[in-house]
């Protein structure tokens, strides 16, 4: 399917399929106030991403509601801000960090050991040495561990504390095979080992979980692979909490079955029924052993939706095959559509000219012309969109890419050198500069340091 043929331009107006219960399961790019995101453009100049920051509080609240019993950590990986965090560890979301840069942030941001999970992938010594020093101060913070043999850097280092073993449940799911985890051997020890390796585990640390994650983005298609997952880390719990000889079963207080929940991100696609998805959730890793609850630990689901990233059309080309629209944001600011082949809706908010300098007409009196929209980035794969029927855009126009607040700033890069585009967060309605934009400035700065450390003689990299 052409992304002409899914796109039909959204109306101003919020959806009212989705607004009745007030916490609608998603915002759409139509549902946002045109004249407020022009206004933000005009003020902050774009590419601009705008994260607000009620949403991320909504989507917590939804996602509590459903998983009342669950703990419901927050995969920082989807977004870092500082004001996302925040508001994440307000609305009581524990965070799931994977980097030692991320737990720094957490912590940070106020969320104590207690409410750190820290899953380390393949993890560099850097990031084992720094996590271990933060377990000293902050003892009830948990490592999630995919390899015995990074149990055994864990325990070279001292560390005695507490461990969640990640299992591969050879099973995946997710929107792109990139995403598509559960499977992958990269990730998490074997499901036929799991249970040796957890008690094992035991005898050299605190094992407290047991966790999977099947992929990111799963969709309602897909929530078969999702239920067998959860089914198979239940049935792992009560084979550690029954073990066949004298040892003393592991003491686990959950069952972490990952985060991936999908949002919709074309227009008609319906959101994911999250207490649907909650309570087939519950079914298919029941009966949990006493004193086990379930984890969940999403990232997208919490974010994506409360962002959009504006952009600016700088130059429109006709040309024989298709309409070639130039936006000032391209896969350096959102990477996505360039390494997922992901659709993001696009909305045209207009405030263009036409050729001739007068004003261009509002989007409303358009036609829908299929164009690609393309970004200043040197490749080919630079593109937010193909054969999309957009209100035909105009030099000026300014244009909503939605559902890009998770993964969005995150993926954000330096490449041709482009500097990182200006993030405004939206708090009860006041809109504050929270990462400002980079300058040319700033491109260099590693260079700069490197080379006045050269100078001084205090080294290249310090
Ligand atoms: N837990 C673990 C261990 C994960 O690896 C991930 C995501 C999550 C939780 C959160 O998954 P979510 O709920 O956000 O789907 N850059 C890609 C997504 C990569 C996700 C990697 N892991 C994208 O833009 O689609």
């Amino acid at each position: 399917m052409s992304d002409c043929d899914a796109a039909a331009e959204p109306t101003a107006e919020p959806s009212d399929r989705d607004t009745a219960a007030g916490n609608p399961p998603v915002r759409r790019v139509s549902d946002w106030s045109a004249d407020r995101l022009a206004d933000l453009a005009s003020e902050h100049g774009t590419p601009l991403y705008v994260q607000d920051l009620d949403r991320v509080r909504e989507n917590c609240e939804r996602l509590r509601d459903a998983f009342p019993d669950a703990d419901v950590r927050y995969a920082v990986k989807a977004h870092t801000g500082r004001a996302v965090l925040d508001a994440v560890r307000e609305a009581g979301l524990d965070a799931e960090c994977a980097s030692a840069g991320e737990v720094d942030r957490a912590l940070a941001a106020g969320f104590g050991g207690g409410r750190l999970h820290y899953t380390a992938v393949n993890p560099p010594a850097g990031d084992l040495d720094y996590v271990v020093d933060v377990a000293e101060a902050e003892p009830d913070l948990t490592v999630t561990v995919g390899a015995v043999d990074t149990l055994d850097r864990l325990a070279e280092r001292g560390y005695d504390g507490r461990v969640c073993v990640r299992v591969n449940p050879g099973v995946g799911a997710g929107h792109h095979e990139k995403v598509r985890t559960g499977g992958a051997a990269k990730f998490g020890i074997p499901y036929d080992r799991a249970a040796a390796a957890t008690r094992d585990a035991a005898e050299r640390f605190d094992v407290v979980g047991i966790h999977a994650h099947a992929g990111s983005g799963i969709d309602p298609d897909q929530l078969d692979s999702h239920r067998e997952l959860v089914a198979r880390m239940g049935e792992l719990a009560r084979e550690l909490a029954d073990p066949d000889d004298d040892t003393p079963p592991p003491d686990i207080e959950y069952v972490d079955v990952g985060g991936g929940f999908g949002v919709p991100y074309e227009e008609e696609e319906p959101p994911l029924d999250l207490p649907a998805v909650a309570e087939a959730t519950r079914e298919a890793v029941a009966p949990l052993p006493a004193g086990v609850d379930l984890a969940i630990e999403p990232g997208r689901y919490v974010v994506a939706d409360a962002g959009v990233l504006l952009t600016r059309v700088n130059t429109v080309k006709p040309t024989p095959d298709e309409r070639v629209v130039g936006v000032d944001a391209g896969m350096t600011d959102l990477l996505r559509p360039a390494m997922y082949d992901a659709y993001h809706p696009i909305r045209n908010l207009g405030g263009g000219r036409e050729s001739d300098g007068s004003d261009a007409p509002t989007p409303e009196d358009r036609s829908a012309t299929p164009v690609t929209v393309a970004g200043p980035i040197c490749e080919t794969g630079d593109t937010l969109c193909t054969d999309r029927a957009l209100a035909d855009p105009a030099r000026g126009d300014l244009l909503a890419v939605g559902i890009a607040g998770a993964y969005g700033y995150e993926m954000a890069n330096q490449y041709n050198s482009r500097p990182r585009p200006a993030e405004v967060a939206l708090d009860d309605g006041t809109a504050a500069v929270v990462r400002r934009r980079e300058t040319l400035g700033d491109l260099t700065t590693v260079e700069r340091d490197a080379n006045r450390n050269r100078a001084d003689g205090t080294g290249a990299d310090r």
